[in-house]
């Protein structure tokens, strides 16, 4: 099947960023920890090139905790600053204030010289739908929900939300479109819930899903499928599908049985998984 939504959402979303780039200091691009890779939209790089950047890799109770680690280092070396974190508990929340404070270092340190005492931190948040952004912004933002609202100099309909720090915070985020080279990054997008088109069968994506548990989390899908070891890989992948949803008494409804997998599986149910293995 060819996907023919992106590249007009995708240059759309590109121009907000850039029309807004100059009111912000410190841009905080939000992946999926869980797909570091295929969360990433292409073009961000030249973007967060003109501005202080912070990777958060959200969602972090969800992926794999060695995969995160190794992810973490990666984008340091890029040069990036890097926080995993787990937004919906509110983990790590102060750590990215911390580091949203080094990023505008440069540009605060540099306002202090000058006399100002307190000075105000901008930060936009860009990443593709249903990586956490809102709710990274609601757990900074907090009680503060205020809308700082519209000022002389400031394009007309940009809001800023207060913190309870001097960092204030574009009260909508850049909206990416995911890298969308191939079908297994499609796959990985739509089994971790980042896609919700219905461009893949349910069926399509559970499948995908257990031949990349049965190379890479092999102990995940035995305790899940309630098959054996030696079960699994004496069977080809559609008959390891057909023989877990008998073991869920779904009789031969894969197909119900695989939107009820793939529901477990965003949940975090089936493990900690990384899609994007460093
Ligand atoms: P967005 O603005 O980038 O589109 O994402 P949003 O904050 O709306 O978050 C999308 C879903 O992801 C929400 O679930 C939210 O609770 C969940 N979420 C955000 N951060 C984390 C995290 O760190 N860990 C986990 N496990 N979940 C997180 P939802 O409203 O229930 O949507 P859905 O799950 O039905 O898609």
């Amino acid at each position: 099947a060819t996907i023919q939504w992106y590249p007009g959402h995708m240059n759309k979303a590109k121009n907000q960023l850039e029309d807004k780039l100059d009111l912000i200091d410190v841009i905080i691009e939000v992946l999926d920890a869980r797909l570091p890779v295929s969360s990433r939209n292409p073009m961000i790089g030249n973007l967060v090139k003109k501005k202080p950047h912070i990777v958060v890799l959200n969602k972090c109770d969800l992926a794999d905790p060695v995969q995160t680690k190794l992810w973490t280092h990666y984008f340091q070396k890029e040069g990036s600053f890097v926080i995993s974190m787990d937004a919906q508990h509110n983990t790590n929340m102060s750590a990215l204030i911390k580091l949203i404070k080094l990023a505008a270092k440069e540009k605060t340190e540099k306002l202090i010289a000058k006399g100002a005492s307190n000075p105000i931190i901008r930060v936009a948040l860009a990443g593709i739908p249903n990586c956490g952004k809102s709710t990274i912004i609601n757990r900074l933002v907090g009680r503060n929900a205020a809308i700082v609202g519209d000022r002389p100099g400031v394009t007309k309909g940009q809001s800023w939300l207060k913190t309870k720090t001097n960092i204030q915070i574009l009260d909508t985020p850049g909206i990416l479109w995911p890298k969308f080279e191939d079908q297994t990054v499609g796959y990985k997008l739509a089994a971790c819930g980042a896609i919700k088109e219905d461009i893949f069968h349910a069926d399509d994506v559970a499948l995908f899903v257990i031949k990349f548990l049965k190379a890479h989390y092999l102990n995940d899908l035995v305790k899940f499928s309630r098959l054996s070891k030696e079960r699994i890989e004496e069977l080809t992948d559609p008959d390891i599908l057909l023989e877990m949803t008998q073991n869920y008494g779904m009789r031969d409804d894969y197909d119900r049985f695989a939107i009820f997998m793939l529901q477990r599986l965003r949940k975090g149910k089936i493990g900690r998984i990384t899609f994007d293995l460093r």
